[in-house]
């Protein structure tokens, strides 16, 4: 089915340059950019939208990350869009991700790992709501 899927270039990746790199392995891979901005993520923002892991050990580190540069907020649209999005980010630790997947290619760390992406259509339509309205989506 025709789905949307929310991603975020994260930190590490837009200090490096790599918007437009990225996003040419998303569009290669079928998936739309129908909306997109560069924001500085406040740290309630980046609190609220990580609360599912708010009990890892990881959180406070991962916060500070995430609100250390600014990030690029996507939708993107496509068949089958959370899987295919997935597929094409990689495994999260890029020590386990695939050839020619975002994180093989570019991801420094489990941490500064280059992308973020939804993990279901549910979760997808949450995460879009905490960064984009209904009339900054174009599809
Ligand atoms: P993401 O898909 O954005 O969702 C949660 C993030 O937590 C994940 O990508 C990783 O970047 C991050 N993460 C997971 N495990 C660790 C870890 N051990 N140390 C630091 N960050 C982590």
């Amino acid at each position: 089915a025709l789905e949307r899927t929310f991603s975020i270039i994260k930190p590490d990746a837009t200090n490096r340059n790599l918007t437009g790199a990225i996003n040419a392995v998303f569009e290669k891979a079928g998936l739309r950019i129908v909306a997109q901005k560069r924001v500085r993520m406040t740290r309630e923002q980046a609190e609220t939208f990580y609360a599912v892991h708010k009990e890892r050990p990881f959180f406070g580190e991962l916060v500070e990350f995430m609100i250390s540069a600014p990030v690029v907020v996507q939708v993107l649209e496509g068949e089958n869009a959370v899987a295919k999005h997935r597929e094409v980010m990689g495994a999260t630790n890029p020590a386990n991700a695939a050839e020619g997947t975002v994180r093989k290619l570019y991801a420094l760390s489990v941490g500064e790992n280059s992308v973020h992406g939804s993990d279901s259509l549910d979760n997808a339509k949450i995460e879009i709501a905490q960064f984009f309205s209904g009339n900054e989506i174009v599809g």
